[in-house]
């Protein structure tokens, strides 16, 4: 038996260069870990823990369940910030990584450097080397 293919769109991750086809009723997260590949970095999977962090910078996205203002404030999902596995891709997307494993990605877009050097610190969001 046939089945349709699920539209898609493609998802590029600014740091790793990557791009792959999301479905546009799964997550951001969940389309990357169904192809294996790598890129965002993956916790809970439920919006829990906020290591799925990304910013759209191009494309848009619609939320599949609440984000965490413990991870995401309303400040910034206005500036496009959110979390990969709770938002499901509209239009193709470009996304930099920003949640708590920026680190190990060596290529930084100016946006992603520019936030996290203006980020307030604070217990909960120690300063991050550069
Ligand atoms: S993987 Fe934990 S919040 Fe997305």
């Amino acid at each position: 038996m046939w089945m349709t293919p699920r539209p898609t769109h493609d998802v590029h991750v600014t740091q790793t260069g990557e791009s792959y086809p999301c479905a546009v009723d799964e997550s951001l997260l969940r389309g990357m870990l169904r192809l294996g590949r790598k890129g965002i970095p993956a916790g809970c999977v439920n919006g829990g823990c906020g290591v799925c962090k990304v910013r759209v910078v191009e494309g848009s996205v619609r939320p599949l369940g609440p984000v965490s203002r413990a991870h995401v404030s309303v400040d910034e999902e206005a500036q496009g910030y959110t979390l990969a596995c709770r938002v499901a891709p509209t239009a193709p997307v470009r996304l930099d990584i920003c949640g708590k494993l920026t680190k190990p990605f060596s290529r930084s877009s100016p946006a992603v450097v520019a936030t996290q050097a203006a980020a307030p610190v604070s217990p909960t969001n120690p300063p991050q080397e550069i």
